[in-house]
C-alpha cells in the first residue's frame, strides 16, 4: 500500500471512531474515485465495512457498512465545515488529518447523500428547510469576522476580478457562435453586456452592507446542496467560502418571491431584520451578479447540453429580470 493510500485508510479509521461509533473496528475500505467538479482535486467514495464489538451498541447511525468521502480540501474548506459542524449547521461531519495546515489536505467526510432517493421527495418541504438552514447558518455566523481570520473577504477587486477573469472571456467565446445570438437575440446579449459593463459599481451597497457580513457559501450551485436521508438538506464544498454580505447567497436559492420571503422570514424569527426596500433593492443587484457568474460553465456547453441550456436561460433572467423587478 502507498503512503497517500495508508494516511487515507488511517483517517477513515479516525473519523468512524470520532463520528461513527468509536468501539467498531474497520475491517476493509473500497474506494473508487468520483468525478469531481471544477477544481479537480482527488475525490474519493469510499465504502467501510465495520465490524462491531462484542457486546457493545452500535449509535442509530451506525451501520455494518458506512459511505464516506474523502476529499484533498483547502484550508478554508476545512475550516469552514469543522465550524459549522459545531455550530450544529446542516454540514457534513469531517475530520482533517492536519486541521493547521494552511495549503490543500486530505478531509475525510460524510456521505451525505448515498442514502437517498432523489426520486422520492417532497421538494416544497425540502426547499423551505433548505432556507431555514441557510438563513440559521448565516445568522450564527453574522458579525463574526474576528472569529474568521482565515476567511477571505468579498470586496470590488474580488468581483472585478469574477467578471474580467471568468464572465468576459466565457461570454466572448460563446458570443464567436452566430448561433448564440440566433438562439437568444441581440435585444437580451446587450441588455446583459450593459449590466456586465456596470456590475461592479452597481455591487457597492451589497459589497459595503456590514449590517449583513456573516460566512457566506458563495457557490452555491445545484451540485452542492444535497440532500440527506430523503428529509434533510446539507450544504458541501465550502472552497469558495467568504466573509461578505449574505445577499451574495441568496439569490441562488430563492428563486420566487415566497422564497426569498420565507428565507427572509426565518432570519428574522432568528433576530435579524431586514428592511423592505434594503432587501429587495440589495437583493436585485447581486441576483444580476450571480446570474453573469454562474452561466460562465453553460456559455461554453449550451450546445451541447439541454440541460446547461435551460440553466443559461435561467442565469440571463437573474441578469436581466431579477425576481423584485
Ligand atoms: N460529502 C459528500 N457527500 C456526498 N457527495 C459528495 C460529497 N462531497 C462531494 N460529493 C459529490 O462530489 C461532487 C464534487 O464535490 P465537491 O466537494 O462539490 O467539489 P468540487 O465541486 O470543487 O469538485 C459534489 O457535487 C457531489 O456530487
Ligand atoms: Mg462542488
Amino acid at each position: 500500500m502507498d503512503m497517500s493510500n495508508s494516511r487515507r485508510i488511517d483517517l477513515i479509521k479516525d473519523t468512524v471512531y470520532c463520528f461513527v461509533c468509536p468501539e467498531s473496528e474497520v475491517l476493509s475500505v473500497e474506494s473508487i474515485p468520483m468525478p469531481s467538479g471544477s477544481q479537480a482535486v482527488e475525490l474519493m467514495r469510499n465504502k467501510v465495512r465495520l465490524q462491531q464489538r462484542a457486546g457493545i451498541k452500535m449509535g442509530p447511525d451506525a451501520a455494518e457498512e458506512v459511505s464516506l468521502v474523502t476529499k484533498q480540501a483547502t484550508f478554508v474548506e476545512r475550516s469552514a465545515l469543522s465550524r459549522l459542524f459545531s455550530q450544529a449547521a446542516n454540514v457534513p461531519f469531517s475530520l482533517s488529518g492536519q486541521p493547521l495546515h494552511e495549503g490543500r489536505s486530505l478531509l475525510c467526510i460524510e456521505d451525505v447523500d448515498h442514502r437517498t432517493d432523489y426520486s422520492k421527495l417532497d421538494i416544497a418541504a425540502l426547499q423551505d428547510k433548505e432556507l431555514r438552514a441557510l438563513a440559521y447558518i448565516h445568522y450564527a455566523n453574522m458579525g463574526c469576522k474576528c472569529d474568521l481570520p482565515w476567511l477571505p473577504k468579498v470586496d470590488e477587486a474580488y468581483i472585478a476580478e469574477m467578471i474580467s477573469e471568468q464572465w468576459r472571456p466565457s461570454w466572448e467565446y460563446a458570443k464567436g457562435n452566430p448561433a448564440f445570438a440566433g438562439t437568444f437575440g441581440n435585444g437580451i446579449i446587450s441588455s446583459i453586456e450593459d449590466i456586465a459593463g456596470r456590475i461592479v459599481e452597481d455591487m457597492a451597497p451589497v459589497i459595503h452592507d456590514e449590517s449583513t457580513y456573516t460566512m457566506i457559501h458563495n457557490d452555491l450551485n445545484p451540485g452542492n446542496v444535497l440532500v440527506k436521508g430523503n428529509d434533510e438538506v446539507y450544504f458541501i464544498d465550502w472552497e469558495e467560502a467568504r466573509y461578505g454580505s449574505l445577499f451574495m447567497d441568496i439569490p441562488m436559492r430563492c428563486g420566487s418571491l415566497q422564497q426569498a420571503e420565507d428565507y427572509r422570514r426565518y432570519l428574522g424569527s432568528l433576530g435579524c431584520c431586514i428592511p423592505d426596500q434594503d432587501f429587495t433593492g440589495l437583493f436585485s443587484v447581486a441576483s444580476r451578479y450571480l446570474g453573469l457568474r454562474f452561466m460562465c460553465w453553460n456559455l461554453g456547453v449550451w450546445q451541447q447540453n439541454e440541460q446547461a441550456r435551460n440553466g443559461l436561460v435561467k442565469y440571463m433572467e437573474m441578469v436581466t429580470r431579477p425576481i423584485f423587478s
